[in-house]
């Protein structure tokens, strides 16, 4: 038990939500994105039309002024000695100026400047969030630029700012690969120099080890650059430190040795459901022991684990119902959070819902009718969306607390096309969304301490847009449906 307290990183999940206009968090939140632009471009040209209409009035505005002042040809002498004509002079002059400070403060760059500043707009965390995002979904399954960029492929300057981000965290093999995705892509129309890519090549293949590759890009850059002292001095240090070096990491070849046996779940390599295991399992219709409201309507339970028993019901909401979820929960989204804070090891947004709806007050009775649980003491349903790579690391749902969260009730609100199961890596099971469907499984034992099994963790989302809703049940109001037990095992 100590070193597997000792090997686990514990993160429970109590999760206090903030507010906020983070992205990247939240794909739902991304593809607001889309409205945002275009009534961001549509004001720009109600701007431009405006000005357009502004600087032809103060044309023919300047044309009456100029008619006025140069018609009097012997203007400068008059006016030294008439003091009627200075008398005109300076009442034209002043008139001239609250003429054109009129016309140009009909401008209407301050009102254009204000509805700039009430826009949502992604800031320069959410840029380089969702390039750190990238990187390690890469990280987590082994991904290649052009692996990533099969669907969608980036520019030249796209995929150097996604290298520089690498390069800030001390990602050097995944930088490196970028600005040679970048190097690949140059054109005339690019931002980014060939000389700052080969800069940047020769300096993360240094730092990650691959001395070869890294002088033959610093020679380039010199070739480049022939007079360049700073090179050459850094070319002939290369070439020293190379002779001292035994060994020299292919730094063109990803490893693909999974850490941990979370990230070999979530890649797909191991699941323990041998065909044996798997079939001793079964599916069937169940009526939540004879429960009278299930009796005409059962629902189809499968077992999906039976050590610990995480089961999972089929068709337990329906699309609509799901589609008025989101919609309540779309506008009160905000970033998870883990007991520990905001933290890349959860990404996503939430919201617990606290209202009185209908749907709401269905599915918490259709949960009690099925687990036969009290919902006296549970949490309010929680809807979570998923951000680009979204996540949740190893965790457990109970914690020390009296009154612990005993069981979890975990619906999916959509299908996920690659990533974002659900694996618990203690046991070796992997749950691939569906939706509709939800799974369920008990946090603490009948003796009511942690289930060391229940660690659980939802894998990094590849591609879709990943909703859950969770119903956490606590132990107060269970003692006659769940029967405690002594014992240290069960
Ligand atoms: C990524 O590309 C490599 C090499 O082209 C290929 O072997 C690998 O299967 C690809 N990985 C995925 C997940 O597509
Ligand atoms: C690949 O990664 C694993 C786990 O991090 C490590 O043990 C192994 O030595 C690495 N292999 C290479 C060739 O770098
Ligand atoms: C959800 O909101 C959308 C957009 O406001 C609306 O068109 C749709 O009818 C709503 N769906 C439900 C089931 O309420």
């Amino acid at each position: 038990m100590a070193i597997k307290e000792l090997t686990v990183f514990v993160v429970f999940s109590w999760i206090v939500c903030t507010t906020g206009h983070e992205f990247f968090s939240s794909i739902e939140k991304v593809a607001q994105l889309f409205e945002e632009e275009k009534d961001l471009l549509e004001s720009f040209r109600f701007y431009i039309d405006a000005e357009e209409k502004n600087v032809e009035r103060m044309k023919s505005v300047l044309l009456v002024l100029q008619l006025l002042t140069f018609s009097d040809p012997e203007y400068t002498e008059k006016t030294l000695r008439d003091p009627v004509a200075a008398y005109k002079l300076l009442r034209r002059v002043r008139i001239e100026w609250l003429t054109i400070v009129e016309y140009t403060q009909l401008s209407l760059y301050e009102k254009y400047q204000t509805l700039l500043e009430f826009a949502e707009i992604p800031q320069p965390e959410d840029v380089d969030g969702a390039a750190s995002e990238l990187i390690r979904l890469q990280e987590f399954y082994k991904l290649y630029p052009h692996n990533i960029t099969k669907e969608t492929s980036l520019s030249a300057d796209q995929a150097y700012h996604i290298g520089l981000v690498a390069y800030d965290e001390g990602k050097f093999q995944h930088a490196f690969l970028w600005f040679l995705y970048s190097l690949d892509r140059l054109t005339e129309y690019s931002t980014t120099t060939e000389e700052e890519l080969l800069h940047y090549l020769s300096s993360s293949a240094y730092h990650f080890g691959s001395l070869p590759v890294a002088i033959y890009f610093k020679q380039r850059l010199l070739n480049l650059d022939p007079t360049n002292d700073e090179v050459k001095v850094e070319l002939s240090l290369y070439k020293h430190l190379r002779f001292q070096k035994t060994s020299n990491p292919d730094i063109f070849t990803l490893n693909t040795t999974s850490n941990n046996s979370y990230e070999a779940l979530c890649r797909g390599e191991i699941d323990e459901r041998t065909s044996k295991r798997q079939r001793a399992l079964s599916c069937r219709y169940s009526t939540g022991g004879g429960n009278p409201r299930l009796m005409y309507a059962p629902v189809k339970e499968e077992v999906e684990w039976d050590e610990p028993r995480i089961i999972r019901y089929h068709d337990i909401i329906s699309d609509r119902e799901i589609e008025i979820l989101k919609n309540i929960s779309r506008p009160q989204l905000s970033r998870s959070e883990t007991r520990q804070g905001i933290s890349n090891y959860r990404g996503s947004q939430s919201v617990f819902l606290e209202e009185d709806h209908t749907v709401l007050v269905r599915i918490s009775q259709n949960i009690a009718d099925i687990t036969g649980l009290s919902m006296e003491s549970a949490e309010s349903l929680h809807v979570q969306n998923y951000g680009i790579g979204g996540r949740f690391g190893p965790h457990y749902d109970a914690w020390d607390d009296e009154n612990g969260r005993i069981a979890t009730f975990l619906i999916y609100m959509s299908d996920v096309e690659i990533g974002g199961a659900t694996v618990f890596p203690e046991v070796g099971v992997a749950l691939k969304p569906k939706k509709g469907s939800a799974v369920f499984w008990y946090n603490l034992l009948k003796n009511g301490e942690l289930d060391w099994e229940s660690q659980h963790a939802g894998c990094p989302v590849l591609m879709g847009n990943k909703w859950v809703a969770t119903k956490w049940i606590h132990e107060f109001g269970q003692e006659f449906r769940r029967p405690c037990s002594l014992s240290d095992w069960e």
